[in-house]
């Protein structure tokens, strides 16, 4: 039973937040005059030489420890006796459990917020300074589009800014105060949960004492936003991968993050890269199994909550291990702008402006579209490109097309073209750079 039922193993790293919040407690049953000013003094040297104790990997945990609650107070009912024993009072592990994990919560959405800062820090700078790289954009994973490659590594700085925000609101609901809640009912003893709040930086104060001790949507909100955040670092990670191969070559990542082959010597194998891809899965899975034990769950407090720790905390770690790398491997990787440059000099990745260049000549655009798929298969069939097309073999395929086809088929044209809202012209990548970089500017709480 021991086995099964103890937390101890994992909530320990809860120490120091379950130290903060027993202090505070004993702040207020000082202020509801149940603790004398001695009683409350001696408890927080207790509590500070625990801390240290801790601090120095050197806290002794005794066989009866179920979790971090009860080897806290136990270490203070060891030391101090009876004021040790007052401590309880007023308050229940339910919520403090609640309060720790909340706090520790708290600390981790900020760091990995400023994690996505940094992140997309490192994106907004290589797209900086490749303002003006041509790349070509896929879909299907076909070429299908010219543009600035600043543009693509823009369409991955978005998405980090959305989760920028998703993070920042998972603290905010995070920022509540159980304590006082007591076991689930309350308590008759005069303590003010909105002291205790403020004594320990808590934005606000639980509104009803039952569901201060069952409620865990924050943990389920951090981890909705921690998965949405995995699957756009997978994306990321995904495109390393492909642009490191020799097939595109359109980057090479700095030895720091790449590992080689046990056996072929050549091998510079994007191992971050592979990993950020793999990471995304076992983010959502601890999303929907925190799912899986709320859902049904009656009120209050059943053990089955104890099961909410393991999979936050890991998709902590993981995420705090994967936008470190995710950022190194930006700040660190070379893009090879001439190869980038030459997929996206292939003139089919024109054929959408010919078929603009149509519509403009009062041509439906599903007729023009059949136009240019024409020249397209000419061109294929005769080996050529499409400006290598003559002007009678144009006429054969549409009344309208003149020189225009031509000037619109050199480089460059076709980019510049896009100047519509978000489109990939220079200006429009300057303004998106620009709106990119005020997500940076903006407060992280
Ligand atoms: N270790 C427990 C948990 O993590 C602490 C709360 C225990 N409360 C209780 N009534 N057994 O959920």
């Amino acid at each position: 039973m021991q086995a099964f039922g103890d937390s101890l193993p994992f909530d320990q790293r809860l120490w120091r937040e379950d130290i903060a919040a027993t202090a505070a407690h004993a702040r207020a049953l000082e202020r509801a005059g149940i603790l004398t000013p001695e009683e409350r003094a001696a408890i927080e040297e207790a509590l500070a030489s625990a801390a240290a104790a801790f601090e120095a990997g050197t806290f002794e945990f005794d066989g009866a420890d179920e979790d971090i609650h009860s080897a806290v107070e136990r270490y203070l009912t060891d030391r101090l006796g009876d004021a040790g024993a007052k401590i309880h009072a007023g308050r229940s592990r339910n919520d403090l459990v609640a309060a720790d994990f909340r706090l520790w919560l708290k600390a981790a959405t900020l760091r990995i917020a400023s994690g996505i800062r940094d992140l997309l820090a490192a994106l907004a700078g290589q797209a900086e300074t490749h303002r003006d790289a041509l790349a070509p954009g896929y879909t299907h994973l076909q070429r299908a589009q010219p543009i600035l490659f600043a543009h693509h590594l823009l369409a991955h700085a978005f998405p980090l800014a959305r989760d920028f925000d998703r993070m920042l609101a998972a603290h905010r609901a995070a920022d509540v105060s159980p304590l006082g809640a007591a076991a689930f009912a309350g308590t008759s003893l005069p303590l003010d949960p909105v002291a205790t709040a403020a004594d320990l930086g808590f934005a606000r104060v639980f509104d009803n004492a039952a569901d201060a001790v069952s409620d865990r949507d924050f943990a389920l909100e951090f981890l909705a936003a921690g998965a949405i955040l995995g699957v756009h670092l997978s994306r990321l990670g995904e495109e390393i991968v492909l642009w490191t191969t020799s097939e595109f070559g359109f980057a090479v990542l700095d030895d720091a993050y790449a590992q080689g082959s046990s056996i072929m010597p050549q091998k510079k194998n994007p191992d971050a890269a592979e990993l950020l891809r793999a990471k995304a899965p076992r983010l959502a899975a601890h999303l929907v199994a925190l799912h899986g034990v709320l859902h049904g769950l009656p009120l209050t407090y059943n053990k089955d909550l104890q099961e909410d720790k393991e999979h936050l905390f890991d998709a902590v770690d993981t995420l705090d291990l994967c936008l470190d790398a995710a950022r190194g491997m930006l700040e660190g990787i070379t893009f090879r702008r001439s190869r980038m440059a030459a997929a996206a000099a292939d003139e089919f990745l024109a054929a959408t402006d010919v078929a603009d260049l149509l519509v403009r000549r009062g041509v439906p655009f599903r007729e023009s579209h059949g136009v240019v798929a024409g020249l397209v298969r000419r061109a294929l069939e005769e080996g050529v490109t499409l400006s290598e097309l003559p002007p009678e073999a144009l006429a054969e395929h549409s009344e309208v097309l003149d020189d225009e086809f031509y000037a619109l088929l050199t480089e460059g044209a076709w980019l510049e073209s896009k100047v519509s809202e978000g489109g990939t012209a220079l200006e429009r990548v300057r303004e998106q750079l620009a709106e990119a970089r005020r997500t940076l500017e903006a407060p992280a709480a």
